[in-house]
Formats: C-alpha cells, structure tokens, sequence
C-alpha cells in the first residue's frame, strides 16, 4: 500500500526549499504527502539549529509525537536538517522517538533510509560533501506564483556565534545554466516571482562559466521575463557595485536587499568574525541607495553578544536610526556549543540584560518602520497579489516590489495578478489600499 508522508518544515528559507527538493525525491518514490501528521505512516521534520529555543521547539514537537506513535503502531519518524547535522547521533538519545536521521547534504539517501526504518532499522546518514546541490533535482513547490531556486549552499564565514557552516558545510554554487533552465520552466510554468537563495547568495561563482553573482543575476532576469526576481541572503563583505548596478538597472529585479549587520558596533563586529566594520557597512548602504533610490533595506540583528557593552548596544541603536532600515529580524545571543564563541569566548551579558537591550532595538525598529510605511500612504505601489487575506475574502494579500506586506480590496483581481494598488493607511507592518482605477495617476 502507498505509505503516507508528512513534512513539517522549521527554520530558513533554505530549509523550505530543500523540504520542496524532498517532497519530489519521496514522491517519484511512490509516496504520498499528506499535510496532517495524523494521517501520515511516516512524519518526518525538517529540522533548524541557528538559536536554542528553534532547538527546543523541535524536541517539543518530538515529545508530541510519542503520543502520536502509541495511537498509530508502525508509525515512523525521521528528523533531518540540521539539527541532526548538529547533534548528530546524540539525537537517538535526546529523543526515544526517533528512527532515522539525515542532515542536510544526505536526502538523496532518505529512500533506503525510510525503507529500513520500516523494517525497523535505525539509520544515520550525516556526510557533509563539497559538491551536493541537488541541481538536477526539479522541486515539488507548494505555490504556483512564486517559487525559491537555491543557487549555492554552505558558508565559508564562520561567524564566531553561528551553527550554519556545521549544519550545511562549505560553501558550492549550482552550476549558471541549470538555474537558467529552471528560470525558463518556471516562466512557462505561469510562475510570477522567483527568489534566488543561498546562505550567503552574493558568494555564488560557476568558474566555468566565468560567473560571479551579478552576473548570475543578470542572466537570471532576462531569462525571467515578466517574473519579478528577488534573492537572499547576501553578506555585506560580497555585496558589489557590479550586483547593485544588475538591482538599478533592471527592470524585473526587486528593489529590495536585506543585508544582515548583527551589530552597529565596529569593535563587536571584529569578535563576531564579519568581516567588516561599522563605517565599511555604512559605505555599503550608501552605495547602494545612490545607486537604487527608495531602495528598501532590512537587516538582522543579535543583541548581547560575547562581552558587549552598554556602549556597543548603543552604537547598534545609533546605526539603526543611521540606516533607517525598512525591517529587521532581531534577536538575543544564544550560546552554540562548537562555535569559536563557545570555545573562546564568555556569555557575560546576563538573560535580563540581552533581553533588555533586544527589547529597545526592537522598539526602536518599531517606530522606525511605523514612519517608513506611513510615509507609503498616497504612494501607488505595483503589488503581485499571493493569497486571500486572512481577514476577509474581498481583500487579497501581496508585496510590493519593496517587499512590504500590502492588504486591497480585490474587486475583481486574483492571487498572481500584478496590481496598481493606491495606499491610504498603514500599521508598522502592513500597508492597506485599494486598487488604482483605470485612468487614475
Ligand atoms: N547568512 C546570513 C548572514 O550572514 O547574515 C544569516 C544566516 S543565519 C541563519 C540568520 C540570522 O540568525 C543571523 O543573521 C543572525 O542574526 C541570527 N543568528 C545566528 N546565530 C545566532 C545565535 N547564536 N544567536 C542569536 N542569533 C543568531
Ligand atoms: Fe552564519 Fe555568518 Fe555564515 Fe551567515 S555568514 S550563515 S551568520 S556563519
Ligand atoms: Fe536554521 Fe539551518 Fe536555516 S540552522 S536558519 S535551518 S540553515
């Protein structure tokens, strides 16, 4: 009988795209996915490692599983990405649940791996290779109207807090004509936005084809045709003028670039390994909005690393109201046994203390991105319009090619249509209008 195949997805974008990867292998296999765990014969999680509590959410959800198990007999459960890849087989022992594991370089053996585990064979699958990017491999996608291509995956940059270049190892890039030929398909496929991912997208190179990434990204939108193109997440230390001049002068590409900074502090960044200082990112965002005017810029932020002080956090404040970021992903340090900072470095600022400072960088970014998007109100912005909104049925929801969440009034338009879309009120993360009449503006 066909056996039944859930997939809970957590963590990055990288991880949804490599679930999407998954779903084609599992399936050309001959299993069925099923969206519900209750209905599944094999539950399998997708799993994510970058900070403590997405750790403790996965080993949460193992314990509901037990449950699960007693009511299903024969029900299998697999944990794969990269908390296996972190924990490795620690993880048959964090969780009695378990029957396989597979981080995030092995999914090509996930068959034989399920096909053992339901004869009752525990298995382990956690090489990391230098070459795996499962190029040839055209993924199952949940949606119809946009679509994430991976172009590389790994890191080489071994930021002093980070489990990612564990989780995914080093760094390789899909060759520049298999994701020109994915371009193509998913432009006849009727798909309306791609996004390009990486860990750090911006290091893509094909040596053989002589690519760097603003070239990639340049091929990339006009292979695209109408279809916007978006990508992520570039480095500060690798964002070029040549990849900012593709964002100015192409049509297709989203004026948008979310370029992670951790810290406004010059010091903080040197213990952090990044690469670059305080003023170097300064003169970055200022390349680029030169360049990009009404460019929308978003970053992540870490507050309370390894021996900052009440100086360094405000130079973090002092680079957030210097930017002006459009939004930002903001979060407490978290200790990563293994990284350089566990090994080297001290978790000296109290939990109260990061809190706090987390605390104040978001209010701060709160105010900031509340005037940002009030200032949209009047504004016409082009919205590819995803879903219903979770409101109402007469409103759809969609982006603007500045990435901001924008809620219309859908009279008689669809999810995949390209809207004209007049703002006339904001929240902090929200912009709310109605459709441009025809002859308006
Ligand atoms: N490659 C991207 C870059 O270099 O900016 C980021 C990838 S990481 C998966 C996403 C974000 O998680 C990081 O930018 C950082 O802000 C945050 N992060 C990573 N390790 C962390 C840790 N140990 N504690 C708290 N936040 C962390
Ligand atoms: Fe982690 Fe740094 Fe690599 Fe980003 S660049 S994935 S933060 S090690
Ligand atoms: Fe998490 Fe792995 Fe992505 S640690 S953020 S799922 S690369």
């Amino acid at each position: 009988m066909t056996k039944k195949v859930s997939i809970r997805t957590f963590g990055c974008q990288m991880n949804q795209a490599d679930t999407e990867i998954i779903s084609s292998l599992l399936t050309a296999e001959g299993y069925c996915l099923v969206a519900e765990e209750d209905d599944a014969d094999l539950v399998m999680l997708n799993t994510c490692a970058v900070r403590e509590n997405a750790v403790e959410k996965i080993m949460h959800h193992l314990d509901s599983l037990k449950g699960l198990r007693r009511r299903r007999r024969g029900l299998v459960v697999g944990v794969i990405g990269c908390v296996p890849q972190y924990y490795r087989e620690e993880m048959f022992q964090k969780s009695g649940v378990i029957d396989f594991i597979a981080g995030p370089d092995s999914y090509r053996k996930l068959p034989e791996l399920i096909r053992n585990a339901f004869q009752g064979i525990r298995g382990a699958e956690l090489f990391l290779t230098q070459r795996e990017t499962y190029g040839d491999i055209e993924p199952m996608r949940s949606g119809s109207i946009s679509a994430f291509i991976p172009v590389m995956r790994g890191c080489n940059n071994m930021c002093a807090f980070c489990v990612v270049p564990f989780t995914r190892g080093r760094e390789r890039s899909r060759s520049l004509q298999s994701v020109l030929d994915e371009v193509r398909r998913l432009e006849g496929q009727g798909y309306r936005e791609l996004t390009l991912l990486g860990q750090n997208v911006n290091s893509y190179r094909d040596d053989e084809a002589g690519a760097d990434f603003a070239l990639l990204l340049d091929e990339v939108s006009k292979a695209a045709g109408e279809m916007r193109v978006r990508f992520t997440t570039s480095h500060p230390k690798d964002i070029s003028e040549d990849l900012v001049n593709v964002v100015a002068q192409r049509e297709n590409v989203c004026n948008a670039i979310h370029l992670p900074v951790q810290s406004g502090s010059s010091r903080m960044l040197e213990v952090m390994h990044r690469g670059h200082t305080r003023r170097e990112y300064l003169d970055k965002i200022a390349m680029i909005r030169s360049a990009v005017p009404g460019v929308a810029l978003s970053t992540d932020l870490i507050a309370g690393f390894c021996g900052e002080t009440e100086e360094d956090h405000l130079q973090t404040l002092s680079l957030m109201e210097e930017v002006r970021f459009d939004y930002a992903y903001m979060f407490y340090y978290s200790v990563r046994p293994g990284t350089y900072a566990a090994r080297h470095l001290t978790d000296d600022v109290a939990l109260e203390e990061k809190k706090r400072r987390l605390q104040e960088i978001i209010d701060l970014q709160s105010g900031i991105s509340g005037e940002i998007f009030r200032n949209d109100v009047g504004s016409v912005q082009e919205v590819l319009a995803e879903s219903e909104s979770r409101r109402s049925s007469d409103m759809l929801m969609g982006r603007s090619d500045t990435n901001r969440v924008v809620v219309f009034d859908r009279q008689h338009y669809q999810p995949g249509d390209l809207v004209r879309v007049v703002i006339e009120s904001s929240t902090q993360a929200t912009l709310i209008g109605r459709c441009q009449d025809p002859g308006e503006g």
